[in-house]
């Protein structure tokens, strides 16, 4: 009996021992920095360029539609060009993560950021100080041209003044950032320029960079990694209006848009959000021009045929 309660003893220490040492790495591992290169980009005050920049912010890009206070919702819906002044929760089960205030403010917002700082934070993932940009943003690949054309649109704004509540990371969260997440960078060397046009090249650039359709519509595994065939559709998201699943989008005849013209793609498009809650950024994609959207039609008409195979039933 007391050669068990020694070895209970000992078993506790070790124990104790573990998870203190556990603790102290995590918690030593969370505000870790990272090197990286700065893109030689430098915003513009030529005004096409600012207004290529506004185009993609309000549209394809959709930074309107998380980084805009929650109240400039029915604004933005009615087309109008609302502040970014930040403030949209992503309410995890790791913790909830801020979009953060991206306009001029020099305290709240970025307006410290050199135009170089922002261009590495998207393209790169960290912030000035080396720290991480949670991955909630697909522009890591996008060209140097737009990247300039969208810091010369943020940078030719009014400061807003608003105070964007830190990350609020749980137990799970701050293990995750001290072992698994990573700031993502881009795929091969990033093009300096890409032509807008309707060709299918430029779809693939704007649902795969731009506008993040591949994000939603592939399947993903638990660490954000994609593990579906691109497009194919994915598990519902759960969100507080309901349960929504973004559909197949490629050429499969389980497809959504399997019968759908291009004029149709357009036209459902233009109608905007239509299931009250989705997570689909359709006020902002209902700004982009048919020039666009055709482009992205055009491209998702070349995918091959993939059924969808989700993680979670489909419901
Ligand atoms: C899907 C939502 C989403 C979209 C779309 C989005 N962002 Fe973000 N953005 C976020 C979140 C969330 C953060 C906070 C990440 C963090 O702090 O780690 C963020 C952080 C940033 C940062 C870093 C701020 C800092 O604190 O250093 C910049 C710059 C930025 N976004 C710019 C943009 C621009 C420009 C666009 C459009 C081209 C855009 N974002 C589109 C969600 C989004
Ligand atoms: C934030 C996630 C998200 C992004 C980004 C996203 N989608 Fe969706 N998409 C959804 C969800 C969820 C639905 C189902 C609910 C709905 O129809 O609004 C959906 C529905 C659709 C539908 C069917 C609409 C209908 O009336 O049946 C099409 C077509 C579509 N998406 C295409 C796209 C394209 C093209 C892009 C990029 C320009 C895109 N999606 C980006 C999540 C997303």
């Amino acid at each position: 009996m007391r050669r068990f309660k020694k070895i209970l003893k000992w078993i506790g220490l070790i124990v104790l021992f573990l998870v203190t040492g556990i603790t102290i790495t995590v918690m030593s591992r969370q505000n870790m920095t990272y090197t990286r290169p700065y893109p030689d980009i430098t915003a513009s005050d030529d005004s096409t360029i600012i207004a290529r920049g506004k185009s993609l912010v309000f549209g394809a890009a959709h930074c309107a539609d998380c980084h805009s206070l929650s109240n400039a919702d029915s604004l933005f819906e009615a087309g109008q060009e609302v502040p970014m002044g930040g403030g949209f929760v992503f309410d995890l089960p790791f913790g909830k993560i801020y979009a953060a205030n991206i306009s001029t403010d020099i305290e709240t917002g970025i307006g410290k950021y050199t135009d170089k700082d922002i261009a590495r934070a998207l393209r790169y993932g960290v912030k000035p100080d080396g720290t991480i940009v949670y991955p909630f943003m697909p522009f890591n690949n996008m060209s140097d041209d737009d990247l300039k054309a969208i810091i010369s649109y943020l940078k030719a704004q009014k400061p807003v003044r608003n105070k964007v509540p830190d990350h609020e990371l749980n137990v799970m969260g701050n293990i995750l950032k001290a072992f698994l997440i990573k700031p993502v960078g881009p795929e091969g060397t990033p093009e300096k320029s890409v032509q807008p046009d309707s060709s299918a090249a430029y779809g693939q650039y704007l649902a795969s960079v731009v506008a993040n359709c591949k994000g939603c519509h592939t399947e993903r595994g638990p660490t954000g990694d994609f593990i579906g065939v691109p497009f194919s559709g994915a598990s519902a998201m759960e969100e507080v209006g309901g349960s929504f699943i973004p559909p197949n989008l490629t050429t499969d005849p389980g497809s959504r848009i399997y019968t759908w013209t291009e004029q149709n793609f357009i036209t459902r498009f233009r109608m905007g959000r239509l299931q009250k809650g989705s997570p689909m950024p359709w006020p902002s994609y209902k700004r982009m021009g048919d020039m666009e959207l055709k482009a992205i039609y055009r491209f998702l008409k070349t995918l091959p045929p993939s059924k969808t195979k989700a993680l979670k039933p489909q419901h």
